[in-house]
């Protein structure tokens, strides 16, 4: 949208276009061919992340193949510019759609704008009410304490993988609310089975086409996702028939009990579309935050132990100060999209229509008139503080913040605790894990390797 006048961009949020003085401009970035940058990005993200940041400042482009230009923002008051502005210009749904939505389906509130985004927003966010969640703890304590049993004592073992194991089962029996145990397992393969084949790199570049044939990523990917759509709908089905339904506290039973301003339910397509998203959005992205607190923990002797002393007394500021710092310092998702439609003026820079519109949560949580010494962790800094506004949303923000996000936290202040009370772990390696991409998330390399030296619970 542009201004008739001065053929200027229109306003963003309070940051208006100057309709005299210089032409606002393009934000700078680095000169590599777009291949080049697509590597940086996929292969080294950090040390690119820190080389744009320190040549090019809070606002740069990256420029990536097929004329994908991301634009990563950086200062917090931007970053608030852009969770405020105009929902229609600047597009989450759009922006997630063009990767996810094979996998999520298009009635997914991730991949969704404008009201159909907002009524699904609405009809799913009352199943995560605090009050609801508690009666989700004993099960997370149960499954939690199952984990830790299978841990062998004296050997190293990745922390990840385990962490991952627990927040599946977390989102089968408290999300999807599924019983017999037989059923769980069946769900569990189906969902291990197409994480396996998303996992594959080649599958965001592959050819979506299913003329290379039955055994091409895509075309088993297909497979794999259908069979999962095929169990859920089942269970939707059966779900909807069942005679306690409304007692049910778990997610799915409030998602076809809820109702939308019109007074209508969600389809079987829409409730189908929404769980798998719950899923994917919401068990390795905790997983992996849990991942990185034990890696951070284990390497900062003073800070674990002052976190058991402090759970042993019966307090938990510290607890809460621990994940905050963990999710700063080690965010696993480090940048959000947004689509812009339209050109905008963001920070004296002119964002034109089609680019992708991206608060760098990773470069803002690191800024170092926001914290002293970022790349260290230090919980204690958020011990009786808040964390600034804008310089720490590792859950995104505006109307598109993570739905899940109060869920995740309600998560790793069980888990946490759980773990720290029942076993002793010591790292397996001399410093903490470098940070490693996998798909869209920021992942220890190693899996966050410890040991556990002695079991303080017997296993159960
Ligand atoms: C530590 C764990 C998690 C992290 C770091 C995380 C992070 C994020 C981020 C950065 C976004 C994008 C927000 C934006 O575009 O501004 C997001 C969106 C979302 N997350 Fe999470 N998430 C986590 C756990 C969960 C969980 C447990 C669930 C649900 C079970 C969940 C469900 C969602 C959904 C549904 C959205 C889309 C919201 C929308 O587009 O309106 N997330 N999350």
């Amino acid at each position: 949208m542009s201004s008739a006048r001065t053929g200027a961009p229109e306003e963003l949020a309070g940051h208006q276009t100057r309709r005299a003085g210089p032409r606002p401009i393009f934000p700078n970035g680095p000169g590599y061919p777009r291949i080049i940058q697509a590597w940086l990005w996929l292969k080294k993200p950090i040390w690119f992340l820190d080389h744009c940041s320190r040549v090019y400042g809070d606002v740069f482009t990256m420029r990536l193949p097929l004329g994908t230009d991301l634009v990563h923002i950086a200062r917090p008051e931007l970053v608030k510019a852009v969770f405020g502005g105009d929902n229609d210009v600047l597009r989450a749904g759009e922006a997630n759609a063009t990767i996810i939505e094979p996998l999520v389906g298009p009635h997914s509130v991730l991949v969704l704008d404008g009201p159909e985004h907002l009524r699904q927003r609405k009809l799913i966010l009352p199943a995560f009410h605090g009050d609801r969640m508690r009666a989700w703890e004993s099960s997370v304590r149960e499954i939690t304490r199952a984990e830790i049993a299978r841990w062998p004592v004296g050997q190293p073992f990745a922390l990840r993988p385990s962490m991952q194991s627990i927040t599946l089962d977390v989102i089968v029996r408290v999300v999807f609310g599924v019983d017999g145990s037989a059923r769980r397992n069946e769900l569990r393969r189906r969902i291990l089975t197409l994480t396996a084949i998303g996992r594959n790199p080649f599958l965001l570049f592959a050819t979506r086409d299913r003329r290379l044939g039955p055994h091409a990523p895509w075309a088993r990917f297909i497979r794999a996702r259908d069979a999962l759509y095929a169990a859920l709908t089942e269970e939707i089905r059966q779900r909807r028939h069942a005679p306690d339904l409304e007692q049910r506290s778990d997610v799915l039973s409030q998602l076809l009990l809820a109702r939308d301003d019109e007074g209508r339910a969600m389809t079987d397509d829409e409730v189908r579309d929404e769980l798998v998203t719950l899923l994917f959005a919401g068990h390795e992205t905790t997983a992996t935050a849990l991942a990185w607190a034990f890696d951070l923990l284990l390497h900062d002797p003073r800070a674990l132990g002052r976190l058991v002393a402090e759970l042993d007394g019966g307090a938990s500021e510290y607890l809460d100060a621990t994940i905050t710092e963990t999710l700063r310092v080690r965010p696993v998702i480090a940048i959000v999209d947004r689509h812009v439609r339209h050109a905008v003026s963001i920070g004296g820079h002119t964002i034109p229509a089609g680019v992708i519109a991206c608060p760098n949560i990773y470069l803002a949580q690191r800024r170092a008139d926001l914290y002293r010494d970022p790349a260290a962790f230090r919980p204690d800094r958020f011990v009786g503080q808040v964390p600034p506004a804008f310089g720490w949303f590792p859950f995104g923000g505006g109307i598109r913040r993570c739905l899940g996000a109060s869920f995740a936290t309600f998560e790793m202040r069980i888990v946490l605790p759980e773990v720290l009370h029942a076993v002793t772990l010591r790292p397996a390696s001399p410093r903490p894990a470098r940070i490693r991409r996998e798909a869209v998330t920021f992942v220890p390399h190693d899996g966050a390797r410890c040991v556990v030296t002695a079991r303080i619970q017997p296993a159960a």
